[in-house]
């Protein structure tokens, strides 16, 4: 199945630009059409890629005349928006695009409490489902699990790394490792998913760079910023703690639900879907990767 022609929905965000890029510089020169809302104000397609606008409610009829002609159609739209998804899926269908690959690039499993206190995870639950039941139109589909994204991890306090304060909330000793990948290995991902279309279809696909640790990325934070303030929280109760504030309706603590999930998914180079080999996505280590991770959020990128 060849995925030339390719549609991509949030490719001004901070992953979709990515993904953009990876797709403008692939040898497979694909042709590029980016879906943009109309009242956006994120900054449009570098050359390379058309730019096409739809109002902000993606009507059915303006996704089929944007989706016409597509082989593939790619959403990176952000959180707050994927509960759009299954128009796009639907317009899908009815343009005949061949590929779908859903806005996921995250967590695998996803436990029922999750579902029930995190709305996003119920939407891309419903996703995977309404993907399943449009199989048999022909549309495929492939779903890029990555887990954390490492980068974004670190600095926007998912990690429970507070910068602004310098203080550090470690669960348990810190020492329990989860997957984590970069957002430029994502991205890669996404094209090499397009270039393996036969081997990549109507599957949850599993990718990460390594495994890490609160306490390893708080050792090297510490090597460049000096002393950070340590709390440390047994995780049963700081989970509880921080579903029972969801409950109540303080969702700055959902983060902490998805966090405690995350950090639980254990080694998925040992999984079955594990697809970093399949795809052939570059080798990756903390060793390399936290220096400039960290260098990039101290000078504000
Ligand atoms: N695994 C992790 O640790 C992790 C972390 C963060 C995100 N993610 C996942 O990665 C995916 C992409 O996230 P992202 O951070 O790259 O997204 P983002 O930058 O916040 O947004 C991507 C694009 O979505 C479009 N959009 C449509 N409706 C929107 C709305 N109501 N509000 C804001 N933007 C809207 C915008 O494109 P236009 O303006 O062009 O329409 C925007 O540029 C999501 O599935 C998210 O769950 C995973």
């Amino acid at each position: 199945m060849s995925l030339e022609r390719i549609v991509l929905i949030g490719g001004t965000g901070n992953l979709g630009s990515l993904v953009l890029k990876h797709l403008l510089s692939s040898p497979s020169q694909f042709s590029i059409s980016l879906l943009s809302r109309r009242s956006s104000t994120s900054p449009k397609a570098p050359s390379g890629g058309s730019v096409v606008e739809v109002d902000n409610d993606y009507p059915h009829a303006q996704l089929v005349e944007a989706f016409h002609g597509a082989d593939a159609v790619i959403s990176a739209i952000s959180m707050a928006g994927m509960h759009h998804q299954q128009k796009f899926i639907d317009a899908c269908v009815e343009a005949k695009v061949k590929r779908y690959i859903p806005t996921e690039f995250g967590l695998d499993d996803l436990p029922q409490w999750l579902l029930d206190l995190r709305p996003m995870f119920k939407t891309k639950h419903d996703i995977r489902d309404h993907l399943a039941s449009k199989e048999s139109t022909g549309l495929t589909w492939t779903s890029i699990c990555c887990n954390a994204f490492f980068e974004m991890g670190i600095a926007n306090g998912f990690f429970q790394f507070d910068w602004k304060e310098k203080k550090a909330a470690l669960i348990g000793d810190g020492s329990a490792k989860w997957p984590v990948t970069t957002l430029d290995t994502v991205a890669i991902a996404v094209v090499k998913v397009l270039e393996k279309s036969e081997a990549t279809a109507n599957k949850v696909i599993l990718i990460q760079d390594f495994m890490t640790s609160q306490a390893e990325i708080l050792e090297e934070i510490e090597k460049q910023t000096g002393k950070w303030n340590v709390e440390r929280y047994d995780f049963e109760p700081w989970l509880e703690e921080a579903k029972e504030k969801v409950k109540q309706g303080q969702n700055e603590s959902l983060p902490k639900l998805t966090f405690a999930v995350a950090q639980e998914a254990g080694d998925w180079r040992e999984k079955e879907n594990s697809a970093n080999e399949l795809l052939g996505l570059p080798l990756k280590t903390f060793d390399k990767e936290i220096g400039p991770a960290i260098t990039s959020i101290r000078e504000g990128h």
